[in-house]
């Protein structure tokens, strides 16, 4: 019986690990699995909202380390996921993504000499800059399973080093769950009091630090946004982080509703099925995240992504995102590009065709097999 750990910390995780518990349970004579809850994120609708819509299973253990400075939660994590080790002795350890979790099992759990298996492994933005990068390093140099999504990812590996029988080009968990969830969210009504017409909004997620935590940046960016928001009304689910700055800076004006067809329609954050709704009914998705950017490329939804850097470049080289940065004329012009002609061309990358997960489940019995 191979004994596993499967860890959530963050609202991007848990569409991740869906997948692979449904995988998992398929095989109950032969996988044992504990699901552990950092807690890093633990607010209704960042956490709990996501198990139902998902139906995932409630976690085994909860951490429940709450918010704090980066080394705060991540030492944090790693004192109480080192007992949980020590108490469970699990056979591997399963992280997926790149929060602030994700690294701090990875190193607590090889410290005990146990195996760590990452998928999304081996996506690089090279911005040392961003936490999440210092994350996927660390997890990934640690790591002895090293799951990917693409072919970029596994050449980045190579080229890091990392030895070629440790890296799986397995395809996209995150897919996995788009793919089995999206005509049950195609059936829902849109929010009540949302008032935009499918096919006549964009979506906006806005949340990372270099976007948000800088008042100028900020104020640039939602200029932009407000403009664009003057042509199609921008339905916002608002991060808990970016609707503190935006408290804290004073910059609630530009986020008003302005009326049909105009305006923000400011949301609190949305649960998995409710926002895959959203977006595929969406003229254009605005975003600053990760795992958005590939949602798009599988809708087939221009997607305007307001960084500089991807992690995720498959999705510029074959799907529908544009990277534009944060500064006000880059990203107006983007948004009156897609609302000038709105189809682009896409292809769907190689194996984000919903059977990730098992792929990986596949591979680690054989192995556990040997
Ligand atoms: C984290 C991840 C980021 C991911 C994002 C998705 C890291 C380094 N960052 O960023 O990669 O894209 O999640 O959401 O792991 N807060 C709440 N309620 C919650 C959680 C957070 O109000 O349930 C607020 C707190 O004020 C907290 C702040 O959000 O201080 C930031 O939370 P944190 O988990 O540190 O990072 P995120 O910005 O959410």
């Amino acid at each position: 019986m191979l004994k596993i750990i499967n860890v959530v910390g963050a609202r991007p995780n848990f569409m991740k690990i869906a997948p692979l518990i449904d995988a998992m349970n398929r095989f109950p004579d032969r996988i044992e699995h504990l699901l552990v809850h950092t807690g890093q994120h633990y607010d209704r609708k960042m956490s709990k909202a996501f198990f139902e819509d998902l139906g995932m299973p409630r976690p085994d253990i909860d951490l429940e380390v709450g918010s704090g400075t980066h080394a705060e939660q991540t030492g944090k994590v790693m004192m109480a996921f080192e007992k949980v080790c020590r108490d469970t002795a699990p056979d591997l350890v399963v992280v997926v993504g790149d929060v602030n979790s994700t690294m701090a099992c990875t190193i607590t759990a090889k410290k005990l000499g146990i195996r760590v298996a990452h998928v999304e492994a081996g996506l690089r933005s090279r911005d040392m800059a961003m936490p999440e990068e210092i994350n996927r390093l660390c997890t990934d140099v640690l790591c002895d399973y090293l799951f990917t999504t693409d072919l970029l990812a596994d050449r980045n590996l190579v080229q890091e080093g990392v030895p070629e029988e440790k890296i799986h080009f397995v395809g996209n968990v995150m897919i996995d769950t788009l793919l089995k969830h999206s005509e049950r969210a195609s059936k829902l009504p849109f929010p009540e009091g949302l008032d935009v017409t499918p096919g006549e909004y964009a979506v906006l997620t806005l949340h990372r630090p270099s976007n948000v935590d800088d008042r100028d940046t900020l104020e640039g960016v939602l200029e932009a946004l407000h403009q664009v928001s003057e042509r199609l009304p921008i339905v916002f689910p608002i991060h808990p982080r970016t609707e503190k700055m935006v408290r804290q800076f004073d910059l609630g004006h530009y986020l008003e509703n302005a009326g049909a067809g105009r305006g923000f329609r400011l949301i609190e954050p949305i649960g998995y099925l409710d926002f895959l709704h959203l977006n595929m009914n969406a003229k254009m998705i605005l975003t600053d995240s990760g795992g958005i950017q590939e949602e798009a490329t599988v809708l087939g939804v221009p997607c305007i992504t307001l960084r500089f850097n991807t992690e995720r470049p498959i999705t510029c080289e074959m799907g529908t995102n544009v990277l534009v940065g944060n500064r006000k004329e880059d990203i107006l012009s983007a948004a009156g590009k897609v609302l000038a002609d709105p189809d682009r061309e896409y292809q769907v990358p190689d194996r984000w065709d919903g059977r990730a997960a098992d792929r990986i489940v596949k591979i680690l019995m054989d192995d556990d097999e040997q």
